[in-house]
């Protein structure tokens, strides 16, 4: 995210750069290769940094020794993934701040902009003396279309001073005509866990759905049109995996920022969500399922839509190893994704189905890419796949086509 927020910064003519830890990344940014797929990303970065030489650097010393920066705005973008006690890992976001702290004048403006606990912006506040002014502005731009996003969604700012509020409003007033203001950086800390926490609960309502609809052989995918159709009130998501690096960690982080009874609404909708993929293994364990069996598994990344090369959340590994434990041999998986290039429990993705030539017992469809929804595909599943689960119901072309399929969540389980 620091990447695609670089980058817009850049498009309106800010001087930016990059530091990381990653030797990797920097490299790579140095050569203007993108770290990651997201659309028009490798475009910009071609043409904006290509009247300068090194970008990105590996530590702030670094950067500072062969630059001469004044008045600056640093902005903290670090990952917060959870730590074994399931709360955001907050050391590295505090030892960086201390860090950028360090070279900071009252003139400058920290950004926080990792998803962090409510609290977090004023304890760092608290902990690191040097910080002038910080402002906390949630990232709230969804992967695929980050780069749109950040200049047309509201930016929300807050700050400890009316000087960094300040500051933080004429900054983003560059990226995006719209700048609203939070009262507080709690608020604004608040907002982005409630962004994201609401939409796990969204799904996890719909996955309930799903599962109650499959025991009394009815269509979720009915139920929730019919529902929702001119019924204003009702706004019922339709099921799937909720995976990702943010839906996966960011209802955990606003339970931690509650001391009090009822986080197990939260919480329960997460492990719901966590626990759905495995229905997949459990009817494939159910019709049978030996060393020789077949499967294709369509959909490494985390999502489909907007398209990502990102697998960090994503129940690819989890319904592979699921496979793996019930006795299928690795060579007898494979696993399609049009724009990932990994390796997964030893599997090597596949880009293009079209190169696929043998047949399978079972396809197991985990995200809503559009390659998943064309005719092609479709035609390519019912000649080479005896059986079907899907998570998406709303893939229509599978739908409408078979009858060998489970559309988890009860659509059809005729199989
Ligand atoms: N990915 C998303 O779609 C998204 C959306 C909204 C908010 N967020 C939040 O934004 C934050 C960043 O997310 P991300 O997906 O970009 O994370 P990321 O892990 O992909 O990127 C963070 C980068 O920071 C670097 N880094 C780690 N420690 C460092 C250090 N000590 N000094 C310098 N660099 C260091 C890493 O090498 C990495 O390149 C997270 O808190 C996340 O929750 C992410």
């Amino acid at each position: 995210m620091g990447l695609t927020l670089g980058v817009a910064s850049a498009k309106v003519g800010h001087e930016v750069y990059f530091v990381d830890i990653n030797p990797n990344v920097v490299s790579k940014l140095n050569r203007r290769i993108s770290t990651f797929y997201e659309a028009g990303l490798q475009e910009s970065l071609d043409s904006l940094f290509s009247n300068r030489q090194e970008i990105a650097f590996s530590t702030m010393a670094e950067l500072f020794k062969s630059n001469n920066i004044r008045s600056a705005i640093y902005i903290i973008s670090l990952g917060t993934p959870l730590g074994p006690d399931s709360k955001a890992l907050l050391g590295p976001v505090e030892d960086v701040t201390r860090e950028v702290a360090g070279y900071m004048t009252d003139q400058d403006l920290i950004i926080l902009r990792s998803t962090v606990a409510v609290g977090t912006s004023r304890y760092l506040i608290e902990q690191v003396p040097t910080i002038t002014n910080l402002s906390f502005c949630p990232e709230r731009t969804i992967e695929g279309k980050a780069l749109e996003e950040l200049s047309t969604l509201p930016q929300i700012i807050s700050g400890n001073s009316s000087k960094a509020e300040a500051m933080a409003q004429s900054y983003f007033s560059t990226i995006t005509s719209s700048v609203i203001k939070a009262g507080t950086l709690e608020t604004a800390e608040l907002i982005k866990l409630a962004s994201n926490s609401f939409r796990d609960l969204n799904f996890a309502f719909a996955n309930l759905l799903a599962l109650i609809s499959q025991q009394h052989g009815v269509n979720v995918n009915e139920l929730i049109s019919l529902a929702n159709f001119r019924y204003d009130r009702n706004k019922i998501a339709l099921p799937g995996l909720v995976g990702g690096p943010c839906l996966e960690k960011d209802s955990y982080i606003l339970s931690q920022s509650f001391e009090g009874k009822h986080t197990d609404l939260l919480l329960g909708a997460r492990y719901l969500n966590e626990e759905f993929p495995s229905k997949a293994i459990e009817f494939i364990s159910k019709h049978g399922a030996s060393k020789t069996t077949k499967v294709l598994v369509c959909g490494a990344a985390f999502k489909g839509k907007p398209v990502t090369s990102d697998t960090r959340g994503s129940f690819v590994f989890e319904i592979v190893k699921g496979l793996l434990d019930i006795g299928i041999i690795n060579t007898n998986i494979t696993i399609f994704d049009p724009k990932v290039e990994e390796v997964i429990h030893g599997i090597q993705v596949v880009n293009d189905y079209l190169q696929i030539d043998h047949d399978f017992q079972y396809m197991i469809q985990l995200t809503n890419h559009d390659v998943f929804e064309s005719q092609s595909f479709d035609d390519f599943v019912m000649s080479h796949c005896a059986k079907i689960v899907s998570f998406w119901p709303k893939n229509q072309a599978l739908n409408k086509s078979s009858t060998k399929h489970l559309f988890l969540g009860g659509l059809k389980s005729t199989v």
